[in-house]
């Protein structure tokens, strides 16, 4: 078989996003409801399997407390890919994902692969389409997949939960990263 290639993949967002929990899901499919806060960053690998290639993810997975956000740089400074994490429930983690997406173009490699991510769609799923009461719901998928337009990023809404569109991600990541 042909040699894995390794592509370095950062994660950002707000803390309790469930960046941590996206990692969890796609590297161990697994879910925990009172995930523990990251310090500083976490390192996980994981190879992923798309047509004929076979992609190595080498995960870091950041820190969202704002005590942490120093140490970003340092994790997509030469970072190929990047998924940019908000919760679909929490409008401020949307903000901070344009953020994010901000820092990443006037920062990160010029090349870089970006996937917005709204998560915790589960939270959503069943509320119907118009409700009276008050939605858990604050961010359309209409606004992610708008920034997603004019930044020129993939988008997706995920449940880390239910696992919904968690492989998607890193499969549409994979199919954005040239051979090397
Ligand atoms: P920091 O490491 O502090 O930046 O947070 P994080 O972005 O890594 O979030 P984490 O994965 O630790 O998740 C925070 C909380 O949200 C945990 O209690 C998770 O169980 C929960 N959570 C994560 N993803 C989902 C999801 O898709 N749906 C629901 N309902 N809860 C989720
Ligand atoms: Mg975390």
């Amino acid at each position: 078989p042909a040699p894995a290639t390794a592509v370095k993949l950062v994660l950002l967002g707000e803390a309790a996003v469930g960046k941590s929990s996206l990692v969890l899901r796609f590297v161990s499919n697994d879910f925990q409801e009172n995930k523990e806060p990251t310090i500083g960053a976490a390192f996980l690998t994981q190879k992923c399997t798309i047509g004929d290639r076979t992609i190595k993810y080498e995960i870091w997975d950041t820190a969202g407390q704002e005590r942490f956000a120093s140490l970003a740089p340092m994790y997509y400074r030469n970072a190929q890919a990047a998924v940019v994490v908000y919760d679909i429930t929490k409008p401020a983690s949307f903000i901070k994902a344009r953020h994010w997406v901000k820092e990443l173009h006037e920062q990160a490699s010029k090349d870089i692969t970006i996937a917005l991510v709204g998560n915790k769609y589960d939270l959503v799923e069943d509320e119907p389409e118009s409700a009276d009461g008050e939605s858990l719901r604050k961010v359309s998928f209409e606004e992610g997949q708008a920034l997603a337009d004019e930044e020129g990023l993939l988008f997706f809404e995920t449940s880390a939960k239910t696992s919904h569109n968690v492989n998607e991600v890193f499969i549409g990541i994979g199919e954005k990263i040239p051979d090397t």
